[in-house]
């Protein structure tokens, strides 16, 4: 059996990471923040939205919910393997979401063609965030708004540090680099500035509290893992290694880990934005 496919103290290593991404992370993180954001985002009956770096469709399965069949849900995004997952996850709405490929630096939609563009998660990945805004702007109808959402810093996500920290020393420091990616240095000034500067109004920035729960800390790990880019360097390390990175994350995590498994709180900005009438 190859090191890919063997099980080593419960942790497999799986080679799909958009499905395990829908599987593992979806459930236990972002479907919340997801409902978060669409209530944030006043969504309405009849309403037409966009939703940039949708990945496996979350917030555009949600939001299809709150626009009715009266209503139009985009979701876009680069990757082939998430729309695929996305397309399959389609869910029971009435209304499904149409799933296109593209890059939110160069949206393919007219000006003015909906009443709100929704991003969780996205916005921080993106090369140039201020050239995604502006066309995030350029594609509402005035008076239209954005809904989105960016995670604090690393140090607002206790089990991510550890993590982050642990792959830097039992892995290497791209492994390391990788699991702070989602988590941006930014501010509260920093996102209103950005905002403001793609040309919005009335920007808000709030910060939101939450949380996350895993069984084991094998399972966080495992799970996190499996769902992001580090499954690959991951694999190639082998299984002692896979093992030491487990019992430092335990060790670390013992503050946060009860009857239950893990816990470990997560904070995210969420910024809504209105273009100029
Ligand atoms: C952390 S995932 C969030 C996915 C989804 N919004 C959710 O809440 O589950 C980030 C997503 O941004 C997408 N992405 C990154 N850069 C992009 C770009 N330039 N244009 C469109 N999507 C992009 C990635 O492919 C990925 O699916």
């Amino acid at each position: 059996m190859s090191d890919h496919t063997r099980r080593s103290t419960g942790w497999q290593l799986e080679q799909n990471a958009p499905e395990a991404y829908e599987r593992y992370l979806v459930p236990p993180i972002f479907a919340s923040w997801a409902d978060r954001l669409v209530e944030t985002g006043d969504i309405r009956e009849g309403d037409r939205v966009l939703d940039v770096g949708c990945g496996t469709g979350i917030v555009a399965r949600r939001v299809a919910t709150s626009v009715g069949t009266s209503g139009d849900v985009v979701g876009l995004d680069t990757n082939q393997g998430m729309l695929a997952v996305a397309a399959e996850t389609a869910g029971d709405n009435q209304h499904t979401p149409e799933w296109r490929q593209g890059d939110a630096e160069a949206l393919p939609f007219d000006d003015e063609d909906f009443d709100v563009v929704c991003s969780q998660q996205s916005v921080q990945f993106f090369d140039d965030p201020t050239a995604a805004l502006e066309e995030m702007q350029r594609v509402l109808t005035p008076g239209g708004h954005v809904a989105l959402s960016v995670w604090r810093p690393l140090e607002y996500h206790p089990a991510y540090v550890v993590l982050a920290e642990a792959l830097e020393h039992h892995v290497g420091a791209n492994a390391g680099k990788m699991m702070r990616s989602p988590f941006p240095d930014w501010d509260t000034r920093d996102l209103r500035t950005l905002v403001q500067d793609a040309g919005f109004d009335d920007v808000l920035v709030t910060i939101e509290v939450g949380s996350v729960r895993y069984p084991s800390v094998e399972e966080f790990v495992r799970r996190e893992v499996a769902s992001s880019p580090l499954a690959e360097p991951i694999a190639a390390v082998g299984r002692t290694v896979r093992n030491e990175l487990v019992k430092a994350v335990e060790e670390e995590l013992h503050a946060y880990s009860d009857d239950h498994g893990v816990v470990s709180p997560m904070e995210s900005y969420v910024i809504t934005a209105d273009r100029p009438q």
